[in-house]
């Protein structure tokens, strides 16, 4: 934090890490807040419903309500709902940031259509079953994928407690050699490799700020995920 910092973006749970913060986590950062008074607080709460292991949610202004008045918490219907293309997000905060919000977004976009925003009021008002029977499939998920690539030479995983992303270092495989002769030095390198060869699709974790390591989606089917973290066995067994 310097004279300079405007907003502390927060998103727990994470893309890409899948990592999620407890309130007694989120409490220390709260503390921090409240002695810079000037940096604001964007929380990021998309994946709110997608957490492992009986976990419960928690949200720095619930944690800190003192933070209320300079908290923006954006939510959507993309994750818990899994209407990713509906294009229907919603924020909550001050009446003044939410207007000057309103100012920019009705002169950039209309709105969401009236087809999203019907849709999205179903989803968030009916039967929410759903949502907890899916959380459970997603976990089921995350346990097979977290111990396929730890049973995988070179990969190293920990065991993300949200969303739907694992977040694992490649950092034993770069310096390797594929059998096609190409040297794998960074992880994008890696996932090149993968996408090339292999016909895996993941992102590198420099994208987003931390190398070496490459983001799975595991927003899929059981037995694409199968398919694919064999395919990445075989792809990091023949470095070795
Ligand atoms: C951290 C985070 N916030 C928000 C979103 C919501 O995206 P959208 O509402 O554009 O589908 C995503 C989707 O990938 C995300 O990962």
């Amino acid at each position: 934090i310097t004279p300079r910092t405007r907003w502390l973006f927060l998103n727990s749970p994470s893309n890409p890490s899948g990592a999620a913060y407890s309130a007694a986590q989120l409490q220390p950062i709260t503390e921090v807040l409240l002695r810079h008074p000037a940096v604001w607080v964007l929380a990021d709460d998309i994946y709110e419903h997608i957490l492992y292991d009986g976990l419960a949610f928690a949200t720095a202004v619930a944690v800190e309500p003192r933070l209320r008045e300079r908290t923006l918490t954006v939510n959507g219907v993309s994750k818990a709902y899994a209407m990713t293309g509906w294009r229907l997000g919603y924020g909550a905060g001050p009446k003044e940031l939410i207007a000057a919000m309103a100012v920019v977004q009705s002169q950039s976009t209309s709105c969401p259509s009236s087809i999203s925003q019907a849709a999205a009021i179903e989803a968030l008002t009916g039967p929410q079953a759903v949502v907890a029977e899916r959380c459970l499939l997603f976990q089921a998920r995350r346990d097979f994928v977290v111990t396929a690539l730890n049973r995988t030479p070179g990969l190293r995983c920990r065991t993300p407690e949200g969303a739907f992303y694992t977040f694992a270092s490649c950092a034993g495989v770069l310096g390797r050699v594929t059998p096609s002769g190409k040297l794998l030095l960074t992880d994008s390198d890696f996932c090149d490799h993968l996408l090339q060869d292999f016909d895996v699709a993941v992102v590198p974790g420099s994208v987003f700020g931390l190398a070496p390591y490459f983001r799975i989606s595991y927003a899929t089917s059981m037995a694409q995920l199968e398919e694919a973290c064999g395919r990445i066995h075989a792809a990091c067994k023949a470095l070795f």
